[in-house]
């Protein structure tokens, strides 16, 4: 069935509505932010007297107006709204301006005086670790012995790897309104992927009862992680602002600002030893993982441990022992980012993989192969570092099929071939798989309600705690809800998240959104189901187990000569005086996770895919073009099957831009020097495969485990399919020389495949 996304309409012709642009009620204000020129310093005093004297300044708001908790951090409190005394990255809001508009406050905000005692700042993972400046005691996830079985192995190899960065770059930055309503009720509207927990610390914030606030988010111009947490900061001094001066009061921050301040996808540093056997068989790898968690903690444990559990990606490694640490720097705080840690942890895998196979001459396809997790005889063969079972094993199967489809041996002869007849111009195929994990690790989130009203005229009105972001999660809660109830889904309207709706949701993120909230919207909608069947038996005259509701119409099995509308029922229903109105519950089962141990059944199912990339390199400029691509994604049965394709296109596409051109850059000072889209590059139609073949794998039977229609997640997934392009430029870079490694730094753009290739050729002259 392809259907359209239930917005598609809208986003094309712009008449789709964002945050910034409900039509804001009358007077409202707006706010820009005093930032700080240093990555540290003490602050050691603001004077905002020159501001507050412009026309339409209404006030400027530092620490000292906080009337609850100066915090907005999520797991750990060590994050001020509006420092104090202390700032901790460049760019940082020291005070915040409140005018009558946005251009005011502006200007008004250039005009805050505020002196600063610079510190020193620590700016990236070597200095960091040369410092020793850690948040929070190491994360470890082991299982055997790894050194002793390292010792033992007929082949060691050891090395280092640095994983950049990525900004979000959603089309709508970071926006959030809020009013006061006429009973004192913190009515605030933001862009969050998590509205609960924007609730929460805007309480927080304002030292309020949960009572008081609602958070309500319509949809969002893309969010990709960087709203699960980093919406709640605005959306409280938005909130503080409508308190402090009794008007309602907005933020919508300009690109520049949002890309300073915002934090972005972890970029990484791993140190790394394996042993092998003869055949490239791993037998264990011992491994340091460095994420860069910028100045707060934020989500950085999770996001760290998501890492360290997807090291393995597809592969069996007997031993293994990992540490991770999570460095403290003077820069934005780094966040959740599609993947959540997943794709920094499956690229170190990766690389290791390939050195094997480099190492010992051997074609890195064959090693790949040899090294996967295998259901059989054996059942440790099949169980990862962290003792759960990989469950649903589709790996060889769904490999088996892409290397048929892609015609990946033929087509490897073939470049082999052109290979050889150009000197400056080389190509390279390679293929990777994706094995990743869906669930929060984190037991407790993984929870979801519904609350589905049915009106006298057969018209419903759909409620869950899931955010819509672009991703189609609507849609698929449309497709549910028809379903189950039996009417057409122009009959249902899917309302704004809301927490006075559905309370103590979780954030919609780990790619578990439909599976979350599909299971609490089919349990709200059963209920309304099971409630209407005995009416409309009565009407048919027949029994309840016999009725069937589909596309509006009711009628009794094997007898559709007399059926009734949807609306009639509803309508007899309401005269018995049988409640319309349903909530829905669901929690993922058999989950369970230490983490002290790192151990445990952290995920419900696996989601598995494999990508063919080819690509052609320029030996002069370093440049490359992507020349083919082939996706084969399990999505189990395909809720709506045209919103699966587009997460599997757009979540490849964003994870070739993590490898290949978006990079970040840092001046000596700490200033974000790549914070436009003129310095910091991000995939356009242009770098769209000119071959872009996606498949969704087609199952012999449905999934083992229970998700909402036998569906699997796809939101971040497919952004690891993107490992197979960079595999591929080394692939290309290899063809330049004769190497037994080949180093590519991650991202890899025109200037670091350029100095691959020199070392290459250096190593064959
Ligand atoms: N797709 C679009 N278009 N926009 C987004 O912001 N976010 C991604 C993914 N796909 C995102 C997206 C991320 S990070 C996640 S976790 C999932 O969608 C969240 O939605 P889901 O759980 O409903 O898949
Ligand atoms: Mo996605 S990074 O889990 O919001």
């Amino acid at each position: 069935m392809s259907r359209l996304h239930e917005s598609a309409v809208g986003h094309v012709s712009g008449r789709a509505i964002y945050t910034d642009e409900q039509h804001p009620p009358v007077g409202m204000l707006s706010l820009h932010p005093v930032q700080s020129p240093h990555a540290h310093a003490r602050i050691l005093g603001i004077d905002a007297a020159a501001a507050r004297a412009i026309d339409g300044v209404v006030g400027v708001l530092t620490a000292t107006d906080i009337p609850g908790e100066n915090d907005t951090g999520p797991i750990i409190h060590d994050e001020p709204l509006i420092p104090a005394e202390l700032v901790q990255f460049h760019g940082q809001a020291v005070a915040w301006v409140v005018a009558r508009d946005a251009a005011t406050a502006a200007a008004a905000a250039r005009l805050v005086h505020v002196e600063y005692q610079a510190l020193p700042a620590l700016l990236d993972i070597p200095q960091a670790i040369a410092a020793g400046s850690y948040h929070l005691p190491p994360a470890r996830v082991a299982r055997g012995d790894a050194s002793a079985a390292i010792a033992a192995a007929r082949h060691r190899i050891e090395g280092e790897l640095a994983v950049g960065g990525q900004d979000h770059f959603y089309l709508e930055t970071q926006a959030s309104w809020v009013s006061i309503d006429a009973e004192g009720s913190v009515q605030i509207t933001s862009s969050t992927q998590h509205p609960t927990e924007t609730q929460i610390i805007v309480a927080r914030v304002l030292g309020i009862p949960a009572h008081r606030v609602v958070c309500r988010c319509l949809r969002m111009g893309g969010g990709f992680g960087g709203k699960e947490t980093q919406a709640n900061p605005y959306a409280a001094v938005a909130a503080l602002a409508a308190w402090k001066f009794g008007r309602p009061a907005r933020i919508k921050l300009p690109r520049a600002i949002d890309m300073q301040m915002t934090g972005k996808r972890h970029p990484f540093f791993a140190r790394y030893q394996a042993g092998f056997d003869d055949n490239g068989v791993l037998q264990a790898i011992d491994l340091d993982l460095y994420a860069d968690g910028g100045w707060s903690v934020d989500l950085s444990p999770p996001v760290l441990m998501r890492a360290m559990v997807h090291v393995d990606n597809a592969y069996f490694i007997p031993h293994v022992a990992i540490r991770g640490l999570i460095c403290k720097t003077h820069l934005a705080s780094n966040t959740a980012f599609r993947g959540f840690g997943g794709p920094q942890g499956m690229i170190v895998g990766e690389e290791i993989i390939d050195r094997v196979a480099r190492h010992l001459g051997l074609d890195p396809v064959l090693v790949r192969e040899r090294n996967f997790y295998r259901p059989g005889q054996n059942p440790d063969r099949n169980q990862t570092h962290y003792g759960q079972p990989v469950v649903d094993n589709q790996i060889e199967r769904l490999w088996q099929q892409l290397l048929e489809r892609s015609d990946f041996h033929a087509r490897r002869e073939d470049i082999r071939t052109f290979n050889r007849a150009h000197d400056q111009c080389k190509r390279g195929i390679a293929i990777t798989p994706v094995k990743f994990g869906i669930s929060f690790n984190k037991t407790e989130y993984n929870q979801a309600g519904a609350l589905v009203h049915v009106y006298t005229d057969g018209s419903v009105q759909l409620n869950h705690g899931g955010t819509e972001m672009g991703q189609g999660l609507h849609t698929k809660m449309l497709a549910v809800a028809s379903r189950v109830l039996g009417v057409t889904e122009r009959s249902i309207r899917v309302m704004a998240t809301s927490t006075d709706k559905v309370p103590n949701t979780s954030a919609t993120a780990a790619s578990s959104g439909s599976d979350l909230n599909g299971q609490a919207v089919k349990a709200a909608c059963d209920t309304l189901r099971g409630r209407l069947a005995p009416v409309a038996a009565q009407l048919l005259g027949g029994q309840a187990e016999e009725v069937i509701f589909a596309e509006g119409r009711v009628w009794l099995a094997g007898r559709d000569d007399h059926t009734l509308n949807f609306a009639e029922v509803v309508a007899a229903a309401y005269r018995s005086r049988i409640s319309l109105s349903a909530t829905g519950y669901y929690r993922t089962p058999g989950l369970s996770w230490d983490p002290a141990l790192g151990q445990g059944h952290p995920f419900y199912y696996f989601a598995y895919g494999a990508a063919v990339s080819e690509v052609e390199v320029c030996g002069y400029t370093g440049v490359h073009s992507l020349r083919r691509v082939d996706l084969l994604h399990d999505v189990g049965d395909s809720l709506v099957e045209a919103i699966d394709r587009g997460q599997i296109e757009g979540g490849f596409v964003q994870g070739m831009g993590w490898l290949t051109c978006e990079e970040l850059r840092w001046s000596n000072s700490g200033r974000l020097l790549t914070d436009a889209p003129s310095t910091y590059k991000i995939p356009t139609i242009d770098d769209v495969p000119l071959q872009f073949n996606v498949d969704l794998y087609r199952r012999a039977d449905p999934p083992s485990t229970e998700v909402i229609f036998h569906s699997k997640g796809v939101g971040e997934p497919p952004l690891m399919l993107a490992l197979s392009v960079r595999e591929a430029l080394r692939e290309a870079v290899a063809a330049f020389g004769r190497a037994d490694r080949v180093d590519l730094a991650a991202p890899s753009t025109p200037e670091a495949i350029f100095m691959a290739i020199d070392r290459v050729r250096a190593h064959a002259g």
